[in-house]
Formats: structure tokens, C-alpha cells, sequence
């Protein structure tokens, strides 16, 4: 008997790392993507929404419906990373706009009718982007939210400083609200820090060059965060494509490169003069509370590598 898979929503403010992310989830055989949402983040929501149809053309392999969600922030003024990936969210490639079309229901009604319509325990989310759709669904629906296995969740900073303020990470640094009603929600989750991005996890000029020439699919995924390069350039003076998203999504769909995760408390910086939206990962215990989730730490990097490649082929 084959064995069942494993069932995922995504959401997400598609940009060129998020692309490459839901390229990987939908062609994962043991994974099937149930649907996708989109939410304002590194673009506004339009641009967001138009990209996420574009990398599901891109995977070629199945068409999850696709939800728009909310174009703000749950208290703030929105924030945008045009910077970083490029006025379209794509590296300003000029790709066509999709065949594809979005349904009508709004993404946040659509979670929460997922949910319900199938049994607890048996769907997992992943984010890619602020967690505002998520937080919007946790607080209309707290219980049927609770029908979720686990939340594996791209965001934070472990180590470093953050990459959009001193202390904070671009997806929670826009909605750190809608993160601290997520990570309170009562569903266990995973957190996959930026760090998993930096270092030998990027993808140097030789390793694009391999990428790029694997397929039109891999060609995609490196022409498409041409941005992304040249603002780690600029900002960190690196030649180094570092993708956030897809070492989460490497993340949430291979249990096996994760290499150390701990379980511990985490929580979010709300106040504060300079460091809205600063994690907070208590993995040495300093804080003597009880662990409310889970952080991953680091990952195989060369398994991680071998895997994007292949599902880039
Ligand atoms: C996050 O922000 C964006 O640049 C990426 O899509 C990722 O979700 C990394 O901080
Ligand atoms: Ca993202």
C-alpha cells in the first residue's frame, strides 16, 4: 500500500525565495499542497498574488486553488522589500503574467473551511511570508486553528542581527503582532530562523551557474532572485544568494536534514525603542519557562543542496 501523503498549506507573499519554495512543495511527491494564500509582505499583495500563479505554472506539476488574503499588516502600516527582490517581486525578469486565476474566497475563510472540513491532527501549515492571515484565522476560529498538526514557520533571527532592522527579521518584523498571536495560538510549531540561509547554505556564482543550467525550471529559480543577489552584495559585500524560504520549506518537507532542533520558549518583541519584531529563542533556559515550540538550529547543508537540485531538474 502506498503511503498516504502528507497534506500542506502554504502561505505566502511570493516573492523570488517564496517562487522557489512552492516549486519545491509541489514537486514533492511525499507532500500534497492543499492550497496556497497569499498575504502582503515583501510586495504588495497584487504583485504577491500574480507571483504565486506564476510559480505554480513554474512547477508544471499540479494547481492548488489559490487564496488572496489581507494587504496590510493586523495594526501596522504595510512594509515592502522591493529592495531586495526587485519591483515585481521577481527580479524585474519581465516574466508573462500567469494563465492561472485565483478563487474568490478570501484566504483567511478558506483556511479555516479547510480545516474544518477534514480531521484534526492531519494538515500541516507552512509561512513564508508575516504571519497576518494566519493570526486573522487564529483569532475568528481559535479552535478549529487548533486542528493543525504542527505550523512550520519561515522567520526570526537566532544569532546575527536581523536583516531588516537592527534586531529583526523581514517576515516578523512586519506583522510582530500577528506572529505573537500565532505563536500563542496553542498549535505546535517550528521555527526555521533566517540563518538557515547564510554561509555555506547560500549559493555561490558556480553553484547558480549549476542550478541555472539544470532545466527551464531551474533557470527560473536562479534568474528570478537576480535582486536577492545584489542586495546581499550591496548590504553584506558577499557574492551569495541567500534564499530563506526554500531552506524552510527544505525545512518543513525533508525531516531528515533538520540537524538540530530544540525545543524551547520562544516569543516576539512587541515594544521597545529599537527592537520590534526581535525573536526571542530561550534555548539556554535563561528564562526558566516552560518550551511553547520548537527552533531548528541548523540543517545538512550538502543534503539540502542535493535535494533542491534534484527536484529543480
Ligand atoms: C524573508 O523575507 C523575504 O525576503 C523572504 O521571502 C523571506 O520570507 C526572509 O527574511
Ligand atoms: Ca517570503
Amino acid at each position: 500500500m502506498s503511503e498516504e501523503k502528507r497534506k500542506l498549506i502554504i502561505d505566502t507573499d511570493t516573492a523570488s525565495d517564496d517562487a522557489v519554495a512552492i516549486i519545491m512543495a509541489l514537486r514533492e511527491p511525499s507532500v500534497e499542497v492543499l492550497a496556497l494564500t497569499v498575504v502582503n509582505g515583501n510586495i504588495p499583495l497584487k504583485l504577491a498574488t500574480r507571483n504565486c500563479l506564476i510559480a505554480v505554472e513554474q512547477a508544471g506539476t499540479y494547481t492548488p486553488p489559490v487564496y488572496v488574503g489581507h494587504d496590510r499588516p493586523l495594526m501596522r502600516e504595510a512594509v515592502t522589500a522591493e529592495a531586495c527582490h526587485g519591483q515585481d517581486g521577481l527580479g524585474d525578469v519581465g516574466y508573462p503574467d500567469p494563465k492561472l486565476t485565483t478563487e474568490k474566497e478570501h484566504a483567511v475563510d478558506a483556511i479555516i473551511r479547510i480545516l474544518e472540513e477534514n480531521p484534526a491532527g492531519t494538515i500541516e501549515l507552512v509561512t513564508l511570508g508575516p504571519l497576518t492571515n494566519i493570526a486573522a484565522a487564529f483569532m475568528r476560529a481559535p479552535e478549529t486553528m487548533k486542528k493543525l498538526k504542527q505550523i512550520i514557520i519561515m522567520g526570526g533571527q537566532l544569532y546575527q542581527p536581523g536583516n531588516w532592522s537592527v534586531t529583526s527579521e523581514f517576515n516578523i518584523f512586519v506583522d510582530a503582532e500577528a506572529c505573537d498571536v500565532v505563536l500563542r495560538g496553542g498549535v505546535p510549531f517550528l521555527i526555521s530562523p533566517v540563518e538557515l540561509c547564510y554561509g555555506d547554505c547560500g549559493f555561490d556564482p558556480q553553484e547558480r551557474a549549476e542550478i541555472a543550467a539544470l532545466s527551464p525550471t531551474g533557470k527560473f529559480a536562479i534568474d528570478c532572485n537576480r535582486a536577492v543577489v545584489e542586495f546581499v552584495k550591496t548590504r553584506y559585500g558577499r557574492n551569495n544568494l541567500q534564499l530563506a524560504d526554500p531552506s524552510a520549506m527544505g525545512v518543513a518537507l525533508w525531516p531528515d536534514i533538520r540537524k538540530e532542533v530544540t525545543e524551547c520558549f520562544i516569543a516576539v518583541e512587541l515594544g521597545g525603542k529599537y527592537c520590534y519584531g526581535q525573536m526571542i529563542f530561550d534555548y539556554k533556559n535563561h528564562l526558566k519557562l516552560p518550551a511553547n515550540g520548537a527552533v531548528c538550529l541548523s540543517i545538512d547543508v550538502p543534503l539540502y543542496k542535493k535535494r533542491l537540485k534534484e527536484i529543480l531538474k
